[in-house]
């Protein structure tokens, strides 16, 4: 039988280095948490060979005495905490007081460091776990940790090492969610003496833009929400700037970087709504909090944290990114980036405003060099090809000479004087038209409707595409949800009902559910044992097959039973019967439909993007156009 004995303090750091320090990454993000914590504003590391020959941490933050760097590579010694009190309220990202004695113990380092006050720098060296005596050096006021040959000391955990290029990605990865969270601090990263990154002192959205695209930044919503001491503060990217992977995605609690499943099911049940589930969103969100609710003593990297309250702060995440998702309607941001800046205008010139006439004469471009203002006609255009009166006016010009015949037509045709509406319209159409000295509105005038797909529009500095189906399938959509959270889903009965054949269980299931499926505006019958009558649908479903919906509410119902889809799989069932009562492609629209579609989809929340995620409509400036046809070059 073996004796008990107590291991040597080396032994013991070596068995807490396999914790700690996993692979070179977690060496760099405990020297880098120490810089910080230091109070540095400037730091620079240096790697080479993805960080297992050497990784090196220089910054200009506080120091440490001469006599204390023995004491910091030691197990268990921090400047950080006293007291259990302390550890509860912790505000520094280090306070476990092993971080550099695991490193040390697995590589030979080197600490070398000089308080502000001091007059020079004292050094000390740790090989493999052995500590030699404090010398004097030289050293700018700050710290230098440097660590060589991570593992040289214990083979097997050597072995575990991935090649040099995995090695390096990790160490890039995790300076990089450092670097993201500390925009006050300046940052430099050398691989193999090359310079990857150079960050200067910069605010939060520069920082961000800098780390994960300017094209996020553009494209992103701003986060910044508080609820009793919580704040949420960051950018998450439109749905439609998702990724494939979940990378891209960066939460932090204050300051620290987590990877926490409250978190993550909040932002993905934010985003459900939005995003097809193989889809990941990118964020960059900072939640700030009283430290005593969130314990960081649960790993030991830290990268996983407890909260107090988690249900507090899953509702405090959903609602903050639900409220900021919800915010993406058609219009308030262009889904696709454009590709220059859209309120240029400097190019126009003739043919232009030929064939989008002036309003008047007085803001003619005649002619038609450079002009600051664009003269479109903003006004609601007539079928395509039917010549309005304004058009006319622009057709008198070139040819001469249709003008009084003409106009005087077109003037009794009109159905207000000044308007140079189709008379297709009556007048109460015609006010809910917006008028042109109310503005444009972001999604324009109907022009046309493009092979039964796409419906393009004329806005204020282009041409707007619009997937039909899509955009009315997120309106149906958000016109379901809205009604049935309020109570009723308004339903129109149909005149002749629809019957069709059903198997005993749909019958069954009609039988005990029928009564309060009628809120959600479907009103189904037993006819037979094998038969079943559709007497009305939802209003705004009334155009798609009242069948198809029956029975896709029926499977449903008879899957998941009818508590369950009035509440957990509400949205998932309306989004399907939405699918199926949207236009279908190759429905001709007429311009008026068109027209009340794209004000729908400017009055409708996240109608950026279909209930997939995939973008709802595109824009093509004027500058794109001109770029198209090498216009002004
Ligand atoms: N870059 C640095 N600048 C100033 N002090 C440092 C630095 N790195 C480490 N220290 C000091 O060494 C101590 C031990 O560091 P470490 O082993 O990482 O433990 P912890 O960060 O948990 O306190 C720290 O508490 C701190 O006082
Ligand atoms: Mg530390």
């Amino acid at each position: 039988m073996k004796r008990i004995h107590k291991l040597p303090d080396h032994l013991v750091n070596q068995i807490a280095a396999g914790e700690v320090v996993e692979r070179p990454a977690s060496a760099l993000k405990e020297m880098l948490e120490n810089s910080l914590d230091a109070g540095a504003s400037k730091i620079t590391v240096d790697l080479a060979q993805g960080g297992i020959k050497l990784i090196r941490v220089t910054d200009n933050g506080g120091g440490i005495a001469a006599d204390d760097l023995p004491l910091a590579l030691d197990r268990h010694a921090t400047s950080k905490i006293a007291s259990l009190d302390d550890l509860e309220q912790v505000g520094t990202l280090g306070f476990r007081g092993e971080g550099l004695a695991s490193v040390a113990s697995v590589s030979r380092l080197t600490l070398t460091s000089r308080p502000h006050a001091a007059e020079h720098a004292h050094q000390i060296i740790a090989i493999d776990g052995a500590l030699h005596p404090v010398e004097p050096a030289a050293h700018a006021p700050g710290t230098s940790v440097e660590v060589v040959d991570l593992y040289f000391n214990t083979p097997a955990r050597r072995k575990f090492l991935k090649s040099e290029n995995t090695e390096y990605a990790h160490c890039e990865a995790t300076f990089e969610r450092i670097a993201l969270a500390h925009p006050q601090v300046e940052f430099m990263l050398r691989h193999n003496g090359k310079v990857i990154w150079r960050l200067p002192a910069q605010d939060m959205q520069a920082r961000v833009g800098a780390l994960l695209g300017k094209d996020f930044i553009a494209e992103a919503i701003t986060v910044e929400t508080a609820a009793g001491s919580m704040t949420l503060n960051g950018f998450v990217g439109s749905p439609t700037y998702s990724k494939a992977s979940r990378d891209a995605q960066y939460f932090y609690v204050n300051g620290r970087f987590v990877r926490d499943k409250t978190a993550q099911h909040a932002l993905r049940q934010a985003y459900r709504d939005v995003l097809h589930h193989e889809r990941h969103p990118v964020y960059a969100l900072f939640l700030s909090m009283d430290p005593a609710g969130v314990d960081v003593n649960v790993h030991p990297t830290k990268i996983e944290v407890r909260f107090r309250e988690s249900q507090a702060i899953h509702q405090f995440l959903f609602h903050s990114i639900n409220k900021a998702l919800a915010a993406t309607t058609a219009g308030s941001s262009s889904p696709i980036p454009a590709q220059g800046d859209i309120n240029t205008s400097a190019n126009v010139s003739e043919p232009q405003a030929a064939l989008f006439p002036p309003r008047s004469p007085a803001t003619a471009t005649g002619g038609g060099s450079h002009t600051p203002v664009r003269p479109f006609s903003y006004q609601q255009q007539s079928m395509p090809l039917h010549v309005t009166r304004e058009a006319i006016g622009t057709y008198d010009k070139m040819f001469g000479g249709l003008r009084e015949e003409e106009s005087r037509r077109l003037a009794e045709e009109a159905p207000a004087p000044a308007s140079p509406l189709p008379a297709m319209l009556s007048p109460t159409q015609l006010q809910a038209l917006p008028q042109a000295s109310e503005g444009i509105p972001p999604l324009g005038f109907a022009l046309a409707q493009l092979h039964g797909v796409y419906i393009l529009s004329q806005c204020e500095d282009g041409l707007i595409v619009v997937d039909m189906h899509a955009a009315h399938e997120r309106i149906v959509y958000e016109r379901l949800k809205t009604a049935l959270e309020a109570d009723t889903i308004p339903m129109q009965p149909l005149l002749l009902p629809v019957s069709f054949a059903a198997d005993r269980m749909e019958v069954a299931t009609v039988h005990e559910h029928g009564e309060q499926m009628k809120q959600l505006g479907v009103e189904l019958a037993p006819l037979s044992p094998t038969q079943i009558a559709v007497r009305g649908v939802p209003v705004w479903l009334q155009d798609g097959n009242p069948v198809d919906l029956a029975r896709a509410v029926l499977k449903d119902v008879r899957e998941f039973g009818l508590s369950q889809v009035l509440t957990e799989r509400r949205n998932e069932l309306l989004a399907t019967m939405a699918c199926h009562g949207a236009v279908r492609a190759n429905r001709q629209l007429t311009l008026t439909e068109m027209n009340a579609l794209l004000r729908d989809m400017e009055n409708t929340e996240r109608s950026n993007q279909c209930n997939h995620g995939r973008p709802t409509w595109s824009r093509l400036s004027m500058k794109d156009l001109d770029n198209l046809f090498m216009r002004g070059r």
